[in-house]
């Protein structure tokens, strides 16, 4: 029996996984979509941010300085982590609630701006592409990280739109949370993020950009599949 170039090159190990790399600004539906891409396509997940929301988690834990760049890269380096499905280990405890709190994620985006933290996380992210395939979701998914991505997507939205959501996840997750200022911290975080000099988020110049602000979850899950959908891989 002849296969497929496509199956004998996987097959043979030549080929990448497929990659669909969804990045955006904080809260902009990311993870959420990330999740029910791969759900419908039967692919793995990769949930960048939880890596550096779990660097920062272990750096105040630690007591370390966020702005001690060896040691905040060692604590990276060194990261005892184990992802299941619904629940993320660190060092052996359930600290899924934990990384979600605002302050993880303020704090995870004042260390990521450090090369040397952003170089030790750079294998462990790559490391999830597997066949049949990975959806990755961060800010430098598709710029840094997995820069031949056959499918490259931006999601912005509003910051009322994003920090409405913000509010209703904390909520629901029983965090206490307040418009207003989630606004202003996602307007400080986002800005952080995108003039750092390391990976800053910034759309691949391939990247197709979907405004999710007027968009149901699974309109935008919809719409990535729709790309998906039209693009001939391999
Ligand atoms: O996506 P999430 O809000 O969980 O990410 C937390 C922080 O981690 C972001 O604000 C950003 O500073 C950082 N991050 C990053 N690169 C990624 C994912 C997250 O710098 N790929």
């Amino acid at each position: 029996m002849t296969l497929p170039d496509s199956v004998r090159s996987h097959a043979s190990g030549v080929m990448p996984a497929p990659v669909i790399a969804i990045d955006g600004p904080t809260a902009s539906g990311k993870g959420t979509v990330a999740h029910r891409v791969a759900a419908r396509l039967g692919w793995s997940v990769l949930d960048s941010g939880a890596l550096y929301r779990l660097t920062a988690l272990a750096v105040m834990r630690a007591g370390i300085d966020p702005d001690n760049v060896s040691a905040v890269a060692h604590q990276a380096e060194c990261l005892d982590v184990v992802f299941e499905t619904g629940r993320t280990l660190l060092a052996g405890a359930d600290v899924s609630a934990d990384i979600r709190q605002e302050v993880i994620g303020n704090l995870a985006s004042r260390i990521a701006p450090h090369a040397p933290v952003r170089q030790a996380l750079l294998e462990r992210q790559r490391a999830f592409r597997l066949w049949p395939g990975l959806v990755a979701d961060g800010r430098d998914m598709g710029t840094v990280v997995f820069p031949d991505a056959p499918l490259k997507v931006f999601l912005v939205a509003d910051v009322q739109a994003r920090a409405e959501r913000r509010c209703k996840q904390l909520k629901e997750k029983g965090f206490s949370a307040n418009l207003e200022s989630l606004m202003e911290d996602m307007r400080v975080r986002d800005e952080r993020d995108r003039s750092r000099a390391v990976a800053p988020l910034v759309p691949a110049p391939d990247a197709l950009t979907i405004d999710s602000s007027n968009l149901g979850i699974d309109e935008t899950v919809d719409a990535v599949l729709d790309l998906w959908s039209k693009r001939r891989f391999p």
